[in-house]
């Protein structure tokens, strides 16, 4: 019986714990933990680039999903002569990401995507995302639909974003 009891408490004691983890793992990375060891791994290992770190894939699908896709397309094929596609773009390939992190920050109006003029302008997402979000977002679209441009960081964003116009 006692004994009963002290196994209960030690129950109770792996729960709290585990719930105070799951808490904080969850602002982190929201569905991201369960989400990457499904997804098709993409994002690890470069050959010829070994030391390049990963990224969260779960996160930057949900994120992407939520607030590029409307006009980018799930497939980030755009729409043709109205929103540019992702997929294939210089902008989203080139590894030099300056260009990829500002067009998030600030949005485009009036530039030649891919040599087209687009009539609608891309709205900013300066003031609606953090650095970790849109840093998931660019790496998101940098490894999906066959593009295989370099990753990003936070911090690449946060200096960009301190660099503003
Ligand atoms: C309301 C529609 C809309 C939404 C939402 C939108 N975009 Fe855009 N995006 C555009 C348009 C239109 C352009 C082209 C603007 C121009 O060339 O002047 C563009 C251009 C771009 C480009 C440059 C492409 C190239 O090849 O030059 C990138 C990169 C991009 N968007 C990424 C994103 C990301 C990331 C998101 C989500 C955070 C997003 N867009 C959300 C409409 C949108």
């Amino acid at each position: 019986m006692f004994d009963n009891v002290r196994h209960m408490l030690a129950i109770g004691v792996i729960l709290a714990f585990g719930t105070s983890i799951g808490a904080r793992a969850v602002g982190q990375m929201h569905e991201g933990a369960v989400g990457d060891a499904a997804a098709p791994d993409e994002s690890s290992g470069e050959a010829g680039d070994p030391v390049e770190r990963g990224y969260d894939s779960a996160q930057g699908r949900r994120l992407y999903t939520t607030h590029c896709s409307a006009c980018h397309g799930a497939n980030g094929e755009g729409r043709p002569g109205t929103f540019p596609p992702l997929k294939g773009s210089g902008v989203v390939t080139k590894d030099d990401a300056e260009k990829h992190i500002r067009v998030v920050l600030d949005g485009l109006q009036g530039a030649k995507a891919g040599g087209v003029l687009y009539a609608s302008p891309m709205p900013p997402f300066a003031g609606i995302l953090t650095d970790l979000e849109i840093a998931a977002i660019i790496d998101y679209e940098r490894r999906s639909w066959g593009n295989h441009g370099k990753l990003v960081t936070a911090a690449q964003v946060a200096a960009e974003r301190l660099r503003s116009r």
